[in-house]
């Protein structure tokens, strides 16, 4: 075979310390993982609420294997979908306050299939914040729809952008409710209104934010109370703060049944086995139940950020689990990671293109499994690491 991948090349990826090396994971205890035959402090799932372990959650998922076997065999609209499918679509809608909610295979589909199913023709618009996560930049290079970005959570940049369309034109506007590598949290409101003000429809990617914000921790919608009206469609996934796998889109029964007539990530592929939609239902249930582990989420960021504060380690200020430190370099942003990692901590370095250039960063998650000791050795290293590298405080 002498096919070789156009443009690729990995000596100078590893030279510009771009070179992505996938970590096989041996074993895995609540925040303990058995990583490259280390066992490391993880400060860097997704599991904000420490759900991927909860007993109800794990015996969930084994009652259902019994009950269904492993797999879904077909697509939702072939024989895939289960009766276990249809009650956690009904529970997800209300608990959210929309119309009707549907089961997609994951975050990354559910964002091409709204891109897909609603933006079809030249004629449509597609606005985008600058830091949208790849599935909906790539959701919207699949449409004929022309795509622009506006300035980082900037309402009026987005307004501006709005105001060149004819009024016959029609816009979808994409934004993350909790940005998956700043943490910062999108003006939703704000956002809302300009989107009202032109006839827009906004979509809402609530990937980091549901579960973790919010008075009833139901993510960016109930942080800023925002309705159906407010917030058209909103999209959120199983596999953070639920600790499972899997995502849904809530909205209006018209979008969402344009999804099972169009949406071909939902046409086109195996539904979610019914094992982890049982898991799911179960850690909605969790999280609805136990507020304590947003709770406790929430005095371990207030406890990362007074620690970092104190010791003058620069992080930017959220009040989300997602805590980066920004260090413009890529290369020293791997030195951080391996010194981090000597020291018996796991925090991946995140480089472009997953996030803008010169803006390479360790993307630190907190979790409700997380001990303060375990965050005090975080902070220990940091602060001891980050002036031996030159990056000051
Ligand atoms: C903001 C955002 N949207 C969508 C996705 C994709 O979700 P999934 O992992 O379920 O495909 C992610 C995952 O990294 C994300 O961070």
């Amino acid at each position: 075979m002498n096919y070789t991948p156009e443009g690729l090349n990995l000596e100078q990826l590893q030279q510009q310390g771009l070179f992505r090396k996938e970590r096989i994971v041996e074993s895995k205890d609540g925040t303990i993982i058995n990583i490259g035959g280390k066992k490391l402090i993880n400060f860097c799932s997704n599991d904000y609420l420490g759900l991927s372990s909860h007993p109800d959650v794990v015996r969930a998922m084994q009652d259902a294997t019994i009950e269904f076997g492993a797999g879904s065999t077909a697509s939702p609209l072939v024989c895939g979908k289960t009766a276990l499918h249809l009650s956690l679509e009904q529970k997800l809608a209300k608990v959210t306050g929309r119309e009707r909610a549907l089961i997609l295979s994951c975050g990354y589909m559910a964002n091409m299939a709204i891109v897909s199913s609603l933006a079809r023709n030249k004629s449509q618009w597609i606005f985008q914040d600058k830091l949208c996560h790849a599935s909906m930049v790539d959701g919207s290079m699949s449409s004929r729809a022309t795509l622009k970005r506006y300035a980082h959570a900037d309402p009026s940049a987005l307004e501006k952008l709005l105001s060149q369309i004819n009024e016959e034109e029609r816009a979808l506007v994409f934004t993350e409710s909790v940005f998956s590598m700043d943490g910062d949290i999108a003006p939703l409101s704000n956002l809302s209104s300009v989107c009202q003000q032109y006839g827009a429809c906004l979509v809402v990617d609530d990937a980091h934010g549901f579960g973790v914000i919010g008075k009833n921790g139901l993510g960016g919608t109930d942080y800023f109370s925002l309705g159906q009206n407010e917030v058209p469609l909103l999209m959120a996934t199983f596999g953070k703060a639920l600790g499972v796998y899997g995502a849904f889109i809530a909205g209006p029964e018209i979008l969402i049944e344009a999804f099972v007539q169009r949406a071909r990530p939902y046409i086109y592929s195996t539904a979610l086995p019914a094992p982890i939609i049982a898991a799911v239902s179960a850690a909605v249930d969790v999280m609805q139940r136990e507020p304590e582990h947003r709770t406790k989420l929430a005095s371990l960021i207030n406890y990362f950020q007074s620690g970092a504060n104190s010791l003058g380690i620069k992080i930017s200020n959220t009040n989300t689990p997602i805590q980066p430190v920004i260090l413009a370099d890529a290369s020293r942003a791997v030195r951080l990671e391996h010194i981090l990692e000597e020291n018996g901590l796991l925090v991946r370095a995140i480089r472009p293109p997953t996030v803008p250039r010169n803006s390479s960063r360790l993307r630190i998650t907190l979790s409700a499994s997380h001990t303060t000791q375990q965050i005090d050795m975080l902070l220990d290293v940091l602060s001891l690491a980050m002036p031996a590298l030159d990056i000051s405080a």
